[in-house]
């Protein structure tokens, strides 16, 4: 296992270049398999959660190539079975997305149960809603998802919660299914759009992603050796645009799209950050201690979940008092215990957390919990006085591509150790 050492007192500058996003990329790897023939997909981030899926399209008989850092070549020309391992996929969470490309091209699939994780109970059952809706049966016994169907027809499909997941895996369900499928009630995330453009450029008949209702006119088949790229990573730009205000720097950021960002940047500035939109860049600066906000997490277009807790980072040195409502997981707070230990002065009731603005935080040796959380105890570090130790650091490693390499461009003073290597 790995720690990050990271020295304090950093006033992050320069430029730092956006990858693809992690959300997008690993649906749009199982929507490959929708493809008779090959895909190649680029700007693909390189990080452990997309390695873990491509293992897992291997054991399905898809052959998978890194021809270059970012680009996979997809061949799923020939399934060899449609039981993806029961152990791989039960541990990592967005191979259910495998379910609904193999419905949509063989009408029957199976994967491990998905768990639940440090953020919540992460229910399946809005995913199996659209499944039965389109024609199948589910079997959720014996910790896997087994779904298969005689028939798929076309459906109307009202979700009664709004999720990503479910909406792209009932998307890739119904691209191939002969008529009108149409889903209300559905997430409209950068990367559910993402999906959608990604099987439309291989001839699929998708129509509304991004609004509240998704229109699929099933195809025969989807066309092979098309080239498709992945869309910037919403959450790794919002990461570095609250690690630019924290640490009071100066940070140009290339490759984003700037209008994925507005509920953050609405944020930021309504605390005092200076930020630029310009195409396909975004330039944050601060160079005084912030004022508070109140922020509640939403779907698309609201404030992102996932960047709930690199802004509990900034509100924790902002001067005043701030609140953070979590409304779209259970427990997404166990970053405020580490960042209490640097210092802050956060207290936690249920969904909601106070942040009382301190002066200061100091370093210590900290630990994080999930990927998001991780990523912001990295730029607590960075604004704390002295040097902090930062364990689990695989969680990083899942969603942030050689994260302390970009930290370090922006002149951050970060190094990946062993665990057990002392200061
Ligand atoms: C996706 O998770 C993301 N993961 C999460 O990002 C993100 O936090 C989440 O969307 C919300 O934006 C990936 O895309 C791989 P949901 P997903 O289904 O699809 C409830 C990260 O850090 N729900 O939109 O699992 C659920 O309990 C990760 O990159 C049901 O009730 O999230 C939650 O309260 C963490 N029944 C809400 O919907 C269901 O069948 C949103 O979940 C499905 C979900």
């Amino acid at each position: 296992m790995e720690k990050f050492l990271i020295y304090g007192n950093t006033r992050l500058s320069g430029e730092v270049s956006i990858g693809g996003a992690k959300n997008a990329a690993l649906p749009i790897i199982a929507a490959t398999l929708l493809v008779k023939g090959v895909t190649t997909l680029n700007n693909v981030p390189d990080i452990s959660d997309i390695e873990n899926l491509c293992e897992i399209l291997e054991c399905l008989g898809v052959h998978i190539q890194r021809t270059e850092q970012h680009t996979l070549v997809i061949d799923a020309t020939r399934l060899k079975t449609t039981h993806a391992p029961l152990d791989l996929t039960s541990r990592f969470r967005a191979s259910y997305y495998l379910l609904g490309s193999l419905i949509g091209r063989l009408g029957k699939g199976e994967v491990g149960m998905p768990g639940g994780c440090a953020i919540g109970q992460r229910p399946i059952d809005q995913h199996i809603k659209g499944f039965e809706a389109l024609g199948c049966t589910v079997d959720t016994t014996h910790g896997k998802i087994a779904v298969k169907s005689k028939k798929l027809e076309a459906a109307t499909i009202y979700f009664d919660v709004v999720s990503v997941g479910a909406t792209i895996n009932n998307i890739l369900a119904a691209a191939l299914v002969p008529g009108t499928t149409t889903l209300y009630n559905v997430a409209k995330e950068p990367h559910v759009v993402d999906v959608a453009n990604f099987l439309n450029s291989v001839g699929a008949d998708i129509v509304g992603a991004g609004t509240d209702q998704i229109i699929i006119n099933g195809v025969k088949s989807l066309k092979k050796n098309c080239t498709y790229s992945i869309v910037p990573d919403q959450i790794e730009c919002g990461t570095f645009m609250i690690a630019a205000a924290a640490t009071h720097g100066d940070v140009l950021i290339k490759n984003c799209i700037p209008e994925h960002m507005d509920s953050l940047t609405a944020k930021l500035i309504e605390m005092g950050v200076t930020v630029e939109s310009e195409n396909d860049t975004i330039h944050v600066t601060c160079n005084k201690r912030l004022t508070p906000t109140n922020i509640t997490t939403l779907p698309y277009p609201g404030f992102p979940t996932d960047l709930q807790s690199p802004m509990g980072v900034l509100l924790s040195i902002a001067d005043g008092t701030g609140i953070i409502t979590e409304s779209v997981w259970e427990s997404r707070f166990q970053y405020v215990d580490e960042l209490n230990k640097l210092g802050a002065d956060i207290s936690v009731s249920n969904s909601t957390a106070v942040f009382n603005g301190v002066e200061k935080l100091y370093g210590a040796p900290i630990y994080a919990s999930d990927l998001r959380a991780g990523a912001a105890l990295i730029i607590a570090a960075l604004v704390a006085t002295g040097y902090s130790e930062l364990y689990n650091i695989h969680y990083i490693d899942r969603g942030y591509e050689r994260i302390e390499e970009k930290f370090k461009q922006l002149g951050a003073r970060i190094e990946r150790l062993d665990e057990e290597e002392e200061i």
